[in-house]
C-alpha cells in the first residue's frame, strides 16, 4: 500500500519535469524555418516609403487625397489617406486589404491573387499592382500619421 503511494508521489513529482521537457522541445521545433519563412514573403515585410509614395501618386491620387501635393484633389466622397490613417484605429488592416474592399476590386488587382473582371466598363482604368506594393503604400501612409 505504502509502496503504491510512494510510487504515485514520485510520479507526481516527476510529471512537471516531463511536461516542461516536452513543452521545451515542442517550442524549439516551432522556431524553425517554417514560422520565420511564412512571414518573410507576406505583406508584413517592411515597405519602402519612396516607392509607396510613388505608387500612391500614380494609382491612388486619382480618387484619394494621398498627400500635400494633391491636398485639393481627389474625389470629395473618397476618404483622404490622412483621414484613414489618423481617424481609424484599424487603418493598417484597411490598407492591407484595400484591394478586396469596395470599390477597388472593380478596377484594381494584385498580381497573382485576384483576377480583374473581364467585362470592365469602357471608362475603367485597370490597375495591377505587385504584392509588395501593399507594404510600400503602408510604409508611405504611415508617414502621414504625424
Ligand atoms: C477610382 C477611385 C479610387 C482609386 C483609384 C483608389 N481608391 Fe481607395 N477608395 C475609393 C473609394 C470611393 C473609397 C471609399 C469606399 C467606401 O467607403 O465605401 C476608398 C476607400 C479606400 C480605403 C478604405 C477602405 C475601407 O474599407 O475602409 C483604403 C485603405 C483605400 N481606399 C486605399 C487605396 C489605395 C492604396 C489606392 C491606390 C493603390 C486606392 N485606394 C485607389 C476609391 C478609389
Amino acid at each position: 500500500m505504502s509502496r503504491v503511494k510512494s510510487f504515485l508521489a514520485l510520479a507526481v513529482m516527476l510529471l512537471p519535469g516531463v511536461l516542461l521537457f516536452a513543452a521545451a522541445s515542442f517550442a524549439g521545433s516551432g522556431t524553425g524555418a517554417g514560422a520565420g519563412g511564412v512571414r518573410a514573403g507576406s505583406a508584413n515585410a517592411p515597405g519602402d516609403v519612396v516607392r509607396g509614395r510613388k505608387i500612391a501618386r500614380q494609382h491612388c491620387a486619382r480618387c484619394h487625397v494621398v498627400g500635400q501635393f494633391n491636398r485639393m484633389g481627389g474625389i470629395s466622397s473618397t476618404p483622404s489617406f490622412y483621414l484613414l490613417v489618423r481617424e481609424f484605429k484599424d487603418w493598417r488592416v484597411r490598407f492591407e486589404t484595400f484591394y478586396a474592399r469596395r470599390p477597388h476590386p472593380a478596377f484594381l488587382s494584385i498580381a497573382g491573387t485576384q483576377r480583374l473582371r473581364k467585362n470592365l466598363p469602357a471608362n475603367a482604368h485597370p490597375i495591377v499592382l505587385q504584392r509588395k506594393a501593399i507594404a510600400d503604400v503602408i510604409a508611405y501612409v504611415e508617414t502621414l500619421r504625424k
